[in-house]
């Protein structure tokens, strides 16, 4: 017990604080320090990704006109490809989001798709994974035009979806086959 008031003494004379107080915050500063080293873990020490890192090139790749089902191709399952998503026709790059809408995502069902219904309804129902916005009110068209402009603001568009049998025989950028301005790319 002598050594046990010894050190109370101590604490209080050294420090001012009575040794609950000091025994509170010694353990405050732990666990601030355990939470700040955890921000900054050596790299060296992180865990190696077990997948081969996700396509995100510099630039977005201009795809051009593509049917719904070219489209499904682009859903993430293959990670050299980019990642893209439709909304009215119109397809974005939505690689930068992987997180969302790449496999696993909480929005993966939206990737390799026109996802306008869906989006319209605020519906994760497959039957609602459909370019096809015919019979919406006023107000969910609304949504999906909010939906659109932050599509618009937030990522590339890359190309269009057109209807079976008129697509163009390559997938890559051919400057003839669409519109070759993206008028909402972004920072432009
Ligand atoms: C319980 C309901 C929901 C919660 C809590 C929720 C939450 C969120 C959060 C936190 C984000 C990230 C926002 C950001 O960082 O920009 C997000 C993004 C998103 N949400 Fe939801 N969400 C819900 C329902 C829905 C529904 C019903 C839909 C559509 C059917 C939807 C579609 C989306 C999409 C498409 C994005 C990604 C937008 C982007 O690419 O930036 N969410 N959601």
């Amino acid at each position: 017990m002598a050594i046990h008031s010894t050190i109370a003494e101590a604490i209080t004379v050294y420090t001012g604080l009575s040794p609950a107080a000091f025994f509170t915050v010694a353990a405050l500063m732990v666990v601030v320090y355990k939470v700040v080293c955890g921000m900054f873990v050596d790299p060296g020490q992180k865990a190696v990704p077990s997948v081969a890192p996700a396509y995100l090139p510099a630039e977005p790749t201009e795809i051009g006109e593509v049917t719904e089902e070219e489209l499904r191709g682009y859903d993430g399952s293959d990670s050299s490809k980019p990642l893209l998503m439709a909304i009215k026709g119109q397809i974005y790059d939505v690689s930068p989001s992987r997180m969302f809408y790449g496999p696993g995502g909480p929005y993966a069902l939206f990737a390799g798709r026109d996802a306008s219904r869906a989006l319209a309804l605020m519906s994760f129902d497959p039957k609602d994974l459909t370019g096809n916005i015919e019979g919406l009110s006023p107000s969910e068209l609304e949504v999906l035009q909010d939906w659109e402009y932050k599509f618009m603001e937030k990522y590339v568009k890359v190309g269009q979806i057109v209807a079976k049998g008129t697509s163009s025989d390559s997938h890559v950028a051919n400057p003839e086959s669409h519109d070759d301005s993206i008028e909402n790319k972004k920072n432009e």
